[in-house]
């Protein structure tokens, strides 16, 4: 265990010392580990500090303070909750929804401005940006550092008191680190619960017979207005602070922005999110507004938009308010994502390997700006949990690139409506081959393997895919029209047809044939990686896929392999190693590896191995950001493997490089904060050069 002592080791502390010296301890954990995302000690060293705390409290009572640690944990139901009226009223914001509000929301601050002297003209104003969180608004109230009420927003003008709920969220401060701070300071901000949490609970929810929370704002409501804390401690829920309420008592000159307040919040301990900005003009409200739309669903929680805030606070307090809403703020909100429409119908899809899915035939509804007319309902189960019958007006959310799903059946209109209920079926719709569901899954798959074309159609589809062979041209209606057609059987077949074969597809004149053809050409120079990964081979993913490239070089040696070999490579477990073995072992499977070679497909690895001099980044872990002056990035990324450096998607501590391009955004930032060595394509370049150390 570490060293858990602060002082020095030697000199025994007193009890009144030791509860300081662990919570000051705690706090750097709870710290590092909720506002910084870097953990600095495992579960079961906090475990043991937070119980040393807890028996020095027990037996010495006069050292526990509202401050400590131990207090999170929740305490005595409350029978209702009291009410706080809040010294600063807590508004709302008005809303843009298209561009040409937000150009009129700025040239009302221009002018409001300019009218009162204070912005020379054609000066334009700063904004601070900022995400506008999905959750629920809380007033936090400190006293001399001292997190002493913590409140709901209510009306605007009197909330619910909900501190021992509030205490129980770790990253907020129970006591504010600085050294001075005003007598007393409220912070605002919001309450969330991440995307992660709501799955754990809902699942949870389920196992327990309960009903599962409709979102996660729902949710972290739900947990907030418990009257018992130690249910709300179960919750781990999380806090972003975007602007504060009442301060006073404070000697020192104030930050004069909102970014500045923000950044000042941020010192003394209090979360806030990565994503903001501050610029001139409405340009950089578009930008920030196109940025954050493009990451949201990167997003850990839920944002239904985002703010923009005049910046300089002499300023806000000129703007003032209209009614209820500041003039000086906005908040930029996103096309709805949840539609409702009536579910015409539920088919069955049958996927690569066999899994039938149930999908919704929906009356078409534009989602956020995308006409929909099919979503996933998972699976059988999913429907009957969620009552979904056939007929129903439902409810459709599309979450970016993700697949639409059918959120719930609006029961209410179930009156005026002719429903019936789903009914699984009994063989595999495209082959009658019989279906099983296997002890434990959750899904129900046609047993037909091969012999099923839509299995077969599915399999060369991902086979011709961009990470796979990257045959373009080849996309899901030609590949199902030629096996529809009877012009190929297998993903071999592909690197035999002729022009003349081309020329029986729908919609192909000379020149659709030739590309194709070229297409189909230059994929036989693929790497070794992606064709293992075309293969399609059960639990073999794209980094399975290239790790086994690595190791063994060629087809023919990984189809050699035994077991033994392939629990050797990184990651590789007993499942993934009998898959491997059972995909080779198949006599269909070893012709079409046969044919693919004899066309010519037969690329060769270099095998990695510890004196193959290529290992110069080995132990390395790189992120990549922005766009690079010569490579992609995908190319950057092979680079980078290919000398035995490790690709990651997010920057952390434990990143040892980020190779950052032009443009490059909030990884640059991060990884700027966590002080993670920042390189450019030609550092990269250099450190595997063939001399290079
Ligand atoms: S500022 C006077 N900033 O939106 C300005 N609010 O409609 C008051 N919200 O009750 C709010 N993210 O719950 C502000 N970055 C953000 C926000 C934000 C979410 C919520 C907040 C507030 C509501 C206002």
């Amino acid at each position: 265990m570490k060293n858990l002592n602060l002082f020095d080791e030697h000199v025994s502390p007193t009890p009144e010392e030791r509860v300081k010296e662990l919570k000051a301890l705690i706090h750097r954990y709870d710290e590092a580990y909720y506002v910084y995302d870097d953990p600095i000690v495992t579960d079961a060293d906090y475990d043991q500090v937070m119980r040393e705390l807890q028996a020095l409290e027990r037996q010495y009572p006069d050292l526990l303070t509202i401050d400590s640690p131990t207090q999170r944990v929740g305490g005595t139901p409350l029978s209702a909750f009291s009410s706080v009226s809040h010294r600063v009223p807590m508004l709302s914001l008005s809303n843009a929804f298209e561009y040409a509000d937000v150009v009129s929301f700025n040239r009302r601050v221009v002018e409001g401005l300019q009218e009162e002297g204070y912005l020379p003209l054609h000066e334009e104003v700063e904004y601070d940006c900022s995400l506008k969180f999905d959750g629920l608004a809380v007033n936090l109230r400190y006293e001399n550092g001292v997190l002493v009420q913590a409140s709901t927003r209510g009306d605007g003008q009197v909330g619910e008191d909900v501190t021992a709920n509030i205490r129980t969220i770790r990253s907020i401060p129970l006591r504010l680190k600085a050294t001075r701070f005003p007598r007393v300071l409220e912070v605002r901000g919001e309450v969330l619960m991440s995307h992660a949490e709501f799955q754990k609970l809902n699942a949870k929810q389920l196992a327990m017979g309960q009903k599962p929370f409709a979102n996660p704002r729902n949710a972290a409501a739900g947990s907030l207005r418990q009257l018992d804390s130690k249910i709300t401690a179960k919750r781990s829920l999380s806090f972003y602070t975007y602007g504060w309420g009442e301060i006073q008592g404070f000697d020192d000159p104030l930050p004069l922005t909102q970014s500045a307040m923000i950044e000042w919040f941020h010192e003394m301990g209090l979360p806030v999110a990565q994503e903001r900005k501050t610029g001139k003009g409405v340009d950089t409200l578009t930008a920030f507004f196109e940025h954050i739309e493009r990451i949201r669903d990167e997003l850990p929680f839920d944002i239904d938009g985002v703010v923009y805030k005049v910046n300089k606070i002499e300023y806000q307090q000129r703007l003032g308010f209209i009614s209820k809403s500041p003039r000086f703020a906005i908040a930029h909100k996103f096309p709805a994502q949840e539609v409702s429409t009536t579910l015409l119908d539920i088919d069955i899809q049958v996927g690569r390997t066999g899994a039938l899915t149930p999908v919704a035939r929906l009356e078409p509804v534009n989602v956020g700006g995308v006409t929909v007319t099919n979503a996933t309902l998972h699976n059988e189960d999913e429907i009957r949990r969620k009552d979904i019958r056939i007929g129903d007006k439902v409810v459709v959310r599309r979450a970016g690139d993700v697949i639409p799903e059918v959120v719930r059946p609006l029961t209410v209109w179930r009156e005026t409506l002719e429903t019936r209920p789903f009914v699984m079926v009994s063989v595999c719709p495209e082959c009658q081959s019989a279906i099983e569901r296997l002890p434990g899954e959750a899904v129900w798959r046609c047993t037909g393997g091969l012999f099923c074309p839509a299995q077969r159609k599915q399999s060369i589809i991902h086979a011709v895919s961009r990470k796979a062979l990257d045959i373009d041209g080849l996309g899901e209606k030609v590949v199902i029209q030629m096996v529809d057609k009877g012009l190929i059987k297998n993903l071999a077949d592909i690197f035999y047809l002729s022009k003349l074969d081309l020329a029986r597809l729908d919609h192909f004149g000379q020149k659709s044939i030739d590309n194709l053809m070229n297409a189909i050409e230059k994929s036989k120079h693929v790497k070794l990686e992606n064709l293992i990964f075309a293969l399609g081979i059960r639990h073999v993913g794209e980094s399975t896929a290239r790790d086994l490239a690595r190791t063994f070089g060629s087809l023919e040696k990984l189809m050699a392999a035994t077991i033994e070999d392939l629990l050797k490579v990184n990651d590789i477990g007993q499942v993934v190693a009998t898959s491997i073995v059972h995909f080779f072992a198949e006599a269909h499977n070893q012709a079409v590896i046969q044919q693919l070679i004899k066309a010519g497909l037969n690329p060769q690895e270099n095998q990695v191995t510890a004196d193959s001099g290529s290992l110069k980044l080995e132990q390395l872990s790189f992120v990549i950001t922005g766009t690079l002056p010569s490579y992609s990035r995908d190319e950057a990324a092979d680079l980078i493997r290919e000398h035995g450096g490790q690709v990651m998607s997010a920057v952390s501590s434990k990143t040892d490089y980020l190779l950052a391009g032009e443009k490059a955004g909030s990884k640059l930032e991060k990884a700027e904060k966590l002080g993670v060595k920042i390189i450019s394509e030609a550092d990269l370049l250099s450190m595997i050069q063939p001399n290079a150390e």
